[in-house]
């Protein structure tokens, strides 16, 4: 079988050339912006190096606006082989010329590799400002799911032998498993702009997302995979930090509480990435939040219980967190195997142990199905490639906020393209696969 080619960036009819010419800016003005807010009441020694790193990431936004070479990355960087090595770099590619997937992350990993060679700003997030603010907007939606996972609790508590009946669980099940998959269209990189009423708005439509969203629905082999034996490890390939990562801790819980799962390993990246990923800090930065009652006033009670369950499990060791630098490379998780490259054969034994894996996210998505151009009738297992005989059960759960869209029925990618051009006249008939409104959720065993 032969894969089809990336999208690339010069591609007008993709996403990436958006992503290129405005949204790339956009994030580098906003790490700009960040660090002379955090440098402005930083140590003089912090201070003194802040003009420098502007300059570079400066200079790293002009040769993406001037298609230059991408140049490799730094050989005294740990991960610059892989990177070097890929088909783009290698090859000299231009910005313009280069695969979407690659040089995205080149980009964010360009930007963290300043921070990291620098003397003073090492230990630097540049998006940590921007996740913990946004985190704060959410307020009103946290507080209702917290208030939520209380209810149900307590149900659970005051159920006959402490244990639910399987059927109204299971209802249960697909109601906190559709909240983490809709708290990934909150995602920061495409709303870095947004007002609060929008985001409030886009929180409560989220909540009431109807059937046709949902392009693929899996939900129900995702529900017998978790019952094909009590306890278990199941993983969760974390996406964004603040309100979708709340949404996540809030399935990881449920999952605890009802014996689906006795212990959850959460992946996060390890360094700052497409703006809005969680970093491991970012676990206490969004505790700390939600202990905070001048940030969340609404609901303490259920606030105080669910961050003290956290505590909990975290105490118990049944809440993990484990972080690899596969993550943050360019590669497909097409790599995620015996023998894969850039750590892909670590996280291949890793994630084995688990009785399911969880990817959440648009880029995740991306990564499993290699970001190219299937057609979108293409079968998910075929996109997969190597990962389908990996011996991994896994779900994506990813709301579509990028090109690559697999495992639709024939003529539905086209019925949506008409639908949406109907419906917005002024936007490119592929819009509806960028903007968050759909969603799949594949899964594999
Ligand atoms: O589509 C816009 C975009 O920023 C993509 O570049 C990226 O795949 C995605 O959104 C990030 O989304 P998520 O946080 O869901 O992975
Ligand atoms: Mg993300």
């Amino acid at each position: 079988m032969s894969i089809p080619q990336p999208y690339v960036n010069s591609d007008k009819n993709s996403f990436a050339n958006t992503s290129l010419l405005k949204r790339w800016p956009a994030i580098v003005d906003g790490i700009i912006a960040d660090l002379l807010r955090a440098s402005s009441t930083a140590l003089p020694a912090r201070q003194g190096e802040t003009e420098k790193l502007i300059n570079q990431i400066n200079k790293l936004k002009t040769s993406m606006a001037n298609n230059d070479k991408i140049e490799p990355l730094p050989s005294t960087l740990s991960d610059a082989e892989v990177y070097n090595s890929t088909r783009d770099i290698s090859r000299g590619a231009r910005w313009e010329e280069a695969s979407w997937l690659t040089s995205e992350c080149a980009l964010y990993r360009k930007l963290h590799a300043i921070f990291q060679e620098s003397e003073n700003w090492k230990s630097y997030d540049m998006f940590e400002l921007t996740k913990n603010e946004t985190f704060q907007k959410s307020a009103d939606a946290v507080s209702s799911l917290a208030k939520r996972y209380h209810v149900i609790t307590q149900q659970l508590q005051t159920a006959e032998g402490g244990k639910l009946e399987k059927a109204a669980l299971e209802v249960l099940f697909h109601e906190i498993i559709s909240t983490s998959l809709w708290g990934n269209a909150t995602d920061l990189s495409l709303l870095v702009t947004v007002t609060l009423e929008e985001l409030k708005k886009l929180q409560v439509a989220a909540e009431n997302r109807d059937k046709e969203s949902l392009l693929t629905n899996d939900f129900g082999n995702v529900w017998k995979q978790l019952n094909s034996q009590i306890g278990g490890r199941v993983d969760i390939v974390l996406d964004n930090s603040g309100f979708e990562l709340y949404t996540d801790l809030v399935l990881a819980l449920f999952l605890l509480d009802n014996d689906l799962a006795e212990q959850i390993v959460l992946h996060p990246k390890n360094q700052g990435w497409f703006v809005s990923d969680v970093v491991p800090k970012d676990f206490g930065a969004v505790l700390s939040l939600l202990g905070d009652a001048n940030k969340f006033p609404k609901e303490r009670a259920d606030i105080d219980f669910l961050t003290a369950q956290v505590l909990k499990y975290t105490n118990e060791g049944q809440l993990l967190i484990r972080t690899s630098p596969f993550w943050t490379s360019p590669l497909p998780f097409w790599e995620i195997k015996q023998n894969g490259a850039g750590g892909g054969d670590r996280v291949w034994r890793d994630l084995r142990q688990s009785k399911l894996v969880i990817f959440k996210g648009d880029l995740n998505y991306r990564k499993l199905t290699g970001d190219v151009m299937w057609p979108r009738d293409t079968p998910f297992k075929t996109a997969i490639l190597d990962l389908a005989t990996s011996d991994i059960p896994f779900v994506t759960l990813r709301t579509v906020k990028a090109d690559v869209c697999v495992g639709l029925p024939s003529g539905k990618a086209e019925e949506l393209a008409s639908n949406w051009s109907r419906t917005h006249p002024d936007q490119h008939p592929e819009g509806w696969a960028w903007s968050g409104n759909y969603a799949v959720v594949n899964f594999h065993r």
